[in-house]
């Protein structure tokens, strides 16, 4: 489950897409961004369902069925246009286990317990919602199961600059509701979700982007 989809699988699911935006916008970050890939590596031969906070139109879900990962998935993001082109993605791909949620991650997060995901939506909170956010995310994650974040960090390199100004260029082009507040660094997932009982990892995740990505691995063992 750790090959990167075929053309044929992107096509495919390019297809179920209800514009030519959408259309567009699914293969290309399918195609190019790494997290999609590096998460279903993290959870190969994983039982636990996942909950994937932030899901925005659902791709995450949609990568790992095509890549044989076979729990229930839950995503849960704020944008109710999102949930919506999610749902009638799942639709109209006829896939199985895969539901979505509406809410505000800042207000709080569904019951659950298992493998929680949560790419890229750190930066949008201010530092004290951060740390509520993964405090929260953690007590979901089920004995054995991990949570896996992929977000930006903040430090003094040219690609955090990048980083900062990929996520404006989101916002005034109406992709993203809002602009980011804050990028976290390293010591913030290492001291909260230390404190939670997880062993944490982070590494980068750059692949072909620009960006100062990282990956942030937290395992309940
Ligand atoms: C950059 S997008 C990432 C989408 C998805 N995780 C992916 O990688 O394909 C960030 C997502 O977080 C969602 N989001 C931002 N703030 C949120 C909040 N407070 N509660 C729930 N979702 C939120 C946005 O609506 C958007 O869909």
């Amino acid at each position: 489950m750790n090959a990167p989809l075929s053309a044929a699988v992107l096509k495919r699911i390019a297809l179920l897409s209800a514009t030519r935006h959408e259309r567009f916008y699914t293969v290309a970050k399918l195609r190019s961004d790494p997290v999609y890939a590096a998460v279903t590596r993290e959870l190969a031969g994983a039982s636990l369902p996942v909950l994937d906070i932030g899901c925005g139109i659902g791709l995450l879900a949609l990568y790992l069925r095509e890549s044989g990962f076979t729990p229930a998935i839950a995503g849960f993001d704020y944008d109710v246009r999102k949930i919506a082109s999610a749902q009638a993605l799942v639709k109209r791909g006829g896939y199985e286990g895969l539901s979505y949620m509406n809410g505000d991650a800042r207000t709080g997060l569904p019951d659950f317990s298992g493998n929680v995901v949560i790419l890229d939506i750190l930066q949008f909170f201010a530092p004290e919602e951060q740390a509520s956010l993964l405090q929260a995310a953690a007590s979901r994650v089920a004995q054995g199961g991990k949570l896996i974040i992929r977000t930006g960090l903040r430090d003094a390199s040219l690609r955090f600059h990048i980083t900062v100004a990929g996520d404006w260029l989101a916002k005034v082009t109406h992709w993203m509701k809002e602009g980011p507040v804050c990028y976290p660094d390293r010591a913030l997932f290492e001291s909260v979700l230390s404190a939670a009982g997880l062993r944490v990892r982070v590494q980068p995740l750059w692949g072909g982007t620009p960006f100062n990505n990282h990956l942030v691995v937290a395992e309940r063992e």
